[in-house]
């Protein structure tokens, strides 16, 4: 039985060689080729060895990103003319300049992938089976039994479970390689190892924080337990039992002249959109391993979003503390360029959006430089306001801090940048609700004693 954290997409990559277009692979037979097209004719490209009963056939396969198109080519000669083309689509260099675009390679699924964007499974363009040459358009696998023969001593593709490099073109540059093969979609939510069960593991709906790269381990160490929640504010603060901060902020977001719904007025075009809206509340201060201070609370009126943007590479940790939140995740923040011949504007312009999921109270979802990175959030709840936690911080391994998100501003399709400021520090803003809310409603508290007056009697 596989072990769920291997199907796990990401892992931290290896040292690899880029030698005059060698692409060496940190495991022979796998891995994840990631790279942009640097012209308007960037290629890969892996050859067997010719077949032991006739020297003359070969097995060639080529991933080709062209101005306008990606496509892969399996012929049987030492290169691919135009018949042995299999799959294209209209993703070329014009639209994704930057890429990525990514190649995974899998011996043990007998699989090959070609996807654009974050490499996950969900953004695989086709998979090629080798055991009937068959191509499919998205994602295959993993495949239970791959071919007749799984030992790889015997199996008629040795070949690729020894295969130790792949050919980029010089017009391509290496982003990097990824030492696991892309197999299935990533687990949207993280659980504590006392929540996880045999169903998350085995429909990858989950996973748990030792899966996630260390960043991301640290912050969901903050913020995760069980204790880290509003009912503790009254507690932290020692505030009247009955006060209820989750109602107190809903009240100020609905009343004229509060402080919520001043806040909210005076940021109505921060994203040049009255909806692109939400506050947020800092815990303590930016101590420079984060863009921007690491812990933020923030509020999500109903109906309200924020712009598609990216994280600055950031690997980050969001817990919902009361509501629900919807997220919807994109490849690229690319800015598109149409072409009146290829797509419409509209269409060249299109945001990539390949998945949404919805988070509710105490479920805790994750960024990481590969996974997750652009997305947008939205409170689609028709009443009730959304408060979350998110947390960020810098990968290790990362020494030039990027201190901004970048946004898609959707009327002008250029990429702005957004330092992520504060609209309140959290001790403060808890004091200030919860003075707004007990001088509002004085019959919601008269016979009840504060915290602390319970506690000394
Ligand atoms: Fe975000």
């Amino acid at each position: 039985m596989s072990h769920h954290s291997e199907n796990f997409a990401f892992t931290a990559p290896k040292p690899v060689s880029f030698v005059n277009g060698e692409v060496t692979l940190p495991v022979a037979g796998q891995g994840v080729v990631i790279f942009s097209p640097e012209s308007k004719d960037a290629s890969l490209e892996i050859m067997a060895p010719p077949s032991a009963t006739d020297q003359d056939i070969y097995q060639f396969f080529w991933f080709h990103v062209t101005e306008f198109e990606a496509s892969f080519y399996a012929a049987k000669t030492t290169w691919a003319s135009d018949q042995d083309k299999l799959f294209t689509c209209k993703k070329g260099f014009d639209q994704y300049p930057n890429g990525p675009f990514w190649f995974s390679i899998d011996f043990e699924n007998r699989l090959l992938k070609g996807g654009y964007g974050e490499p996950r499974a969900e953004l695989a363009l086709f998979s090629f089976d080798f055991k009937d040459g068959k191509l499919t358009e998205g994602n295959v696998g993993p495949i239970l039994k791959p071919t007749e023969a799984n030992d790889p001593a015997i199996s008629r593709y040795k070949w690729l479970k020894e295969l130790e490099s792949v050919n980029l073109s010089t017009t391509a540059k290496l982003i990097t390689v990824f030492k696991d093969p892309i197999t299935v979609a990533a687990p949207m939510q993280v659980k504590d190892m006392n929540d996880i069960t045999m169903g998350d593991v085995s429909n990858y709906s989950a996973t748990v924080p030792a899966n996630l790269p260390s960043v991301c381990q640290q912050l969901y160490e903050n913020v995760g337990g069980r204790n880290f929640n509003l009912a503790n504010i009254n507690k932290d603060f020692d505030l009247n039992p009955n006060f209820n901060f989750a109602k107190a902020v809903q009240y100020s977001i609905d009343t004229k002249g509060m402080i919520c719904n001043k806040i909210i007025q005076s940021k109505v075009d921060e994203f040049g959109d009255p909806d692109m809206v939400y506050l947020r509340i800092t815990m303590g201060g930016n101590q420079g391993e984060s863009p921007g201070i690491p812990y933020v609370m923030e509020i999500w009126p109903s109906g309200k979003r924020s712009p598609i943007h990216n994280h600055g590479g950031s690997e980050a940790i969001i817990k919902v503390l009361h509501g629900e939140i919807e997220c919807k995740l994109f490849a690229t923040l690319s800015k598109a360029t149409p072409y009146t011949n290829l797509l419409s504007m509209e269409a060249a312009y299109e945001p990539n959006h390949f998945k949404t999921c919805h988070f509710t109270l105490n479920q805790v979802t994750y960024i990481t430089p590969w996974l997750n990175q652009i997305h947008q959030l939205r409170n689609t709840n028709p009443v009730d306001a959304c408060i979350t936690i998110q947390c960020y911080g810098y990968p290790l391994s990362n020494d030039s801090h990027y201190e901004y998100f970048d946004w898609l501003n959707t009327d002008d399709h250029e990429i702005d940048q957004f330092y992520p400021d504060s609209d309140y520090s959290f001790n403060d803003f808890v004091l200030a609700i919860y003075a707004e809310y007990t001088e509002n409603h004085p019959d919601q508290f008269k016979n009840s004693a504060p915290v602390s007056d319970i506690h000394l009697n």
